[in-house]
């Protein structure tokens, strides 16, 4: 972290000046201003149409991804992006253990920065992956934790940017648990003059903090966020977004989770239901990894609405366009 202080971070104030410098981190969508979540979507599109105009803008940088959980989309997506680049990208599995066991998390920043240009970070608590970035002078982009997964809420705004042409008034739902992804998405939709309606169960709504953010960053751009345990709330939605009902990490939640989402299960009558009143039927949008059956069933997944792999694809280039303008390349 530089030693202006960071402008983001769920419940900090909310910077006026549009002008804001680009951040050091990326450790939550906030960290962004509108502006220059705009910004990293423009750059992420140039990159979608034509890569080749990008090939060697990473030459000579080192990045490093330092991972406590499992990845598919986050590891290979960052590796292949960059690396088509030019960034030479060091995988570092912490092999089921934790930053902070093995030595603390402050001595792996201050030994990490002196070899890397950027750092990418998965882990399970927020806390870390923010005393990491603390003492990182290499800028840090969390890869998902437990509060937030940023850089998937950025290339959904893109898919959805894509699939709408617009992301401002546009209607999205999130159906299931107001975990990190959930988070994210409130986030970057208030940021970008989305309506996210998110249905929830008693007892696994997002956090208040996120909420109360997300609401007041929403009375700047338009956006509205509400929170309902209703799904009928859903009704007229462009899009349905869903995630796993236990994520990684929440093993030991798997009684007290049992039985409570069925009732979310996005199906043909949910995806019926976000349709009415719409001149098209509503998308399905999920981060993936999908757990077939539970949170989603296979006619929704597979169908023509699905959205998935193309928020898959576009996790690559969203990342270019943050890294590079992290980097102060663009
Ligand atoms: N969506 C996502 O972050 O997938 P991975 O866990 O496979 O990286
Ligand atoms: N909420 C999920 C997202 C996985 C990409 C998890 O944290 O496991």
């Amino acid at each position: 972290m530089t030693a202006m202080a960071q402008t983001g971070g769920v419940g900090a104030p909310i910077a006026i000046d549009a002008r804001a410098r680009f951040p050091q981190d990326l450790l939550g969508m906030t960290d962004l201003m509108p502006e220059q979540v705009a910004e990293v979507l423009d750059l992420a599109a140039e990159h979608k149409k034509d890569r080749s105009q990008f090939t060697g803008s990473l030459a000579g940088k080192s990045v490093v991804m330092l991972f406590e959980k499992p990845s598919l989309r986050t590891r290979l997506s960052f590796e292949i992006g960059l690396g088509q680049l030019g960034a030479q990208v060091v995988f570092y599995d912490l092999g089921g253990k934790k930053l902070g066991e093995r030595e603390s998390v402050k001595d792996y920043a201050k030994n990490i920065e002196r070899w890397s240009d950027l750092v990418v970070a998965r882990v399970f608590s927020n806390a870390v992956i923010s005393e990491f970035a603390e003492h990182s002078s290499a800028p840090v982009v969390n890869a998902l934790c437990d509060l937030e997964h940023p850089c998937q809420a950025l290339a959904d705004l893109l898919t959805l940017r894509e699939a709408f042409g617009t992301l401002k008034g546009l209607k999205v739902a999130y159906v299931g648990d107001g975990n990190n992804v959930c988070h994210s998405l409130m986030l970057a939709a208030a940021l970008t003059g989305v309506h996210l309606t998110v249905v929830t169960p008693r007892g696994f709504q997002p956090s208040y903090a996120v909420i109360s953010d997300a609401m007041k960053r929403a009375e700047r751009t338009g956006a509205t966020v509400r929170v309902s345990e209703d799904m009928s709330a859903i009704r007229g939605h462009a899009a349905v977004y869903t995630d796993a009902w236990l994520s990684m990490g929440q093993t030991h939640q798997q009684a007290i989770r049992d039985g409570v989402f069925e009732h979310l299960r996005v199906d043909e009558d949910v995806m019926a239901l976000a349709s009415e009143g719409l001149d098209t039927p509503a998308r399905f949008m999920h981060c993936l990894p999908a757990h077939r059956g539970e949170e989603v069933v296979d006619a929704v997944i597979d169908g023509p609405g699905s959205l998935v792999y193309e928020q898959a694809e576009n996790r690559l280039h969203a990342q270019v366009g943050l890294v590079l303008k992290l980097l102060g390349l663009r």
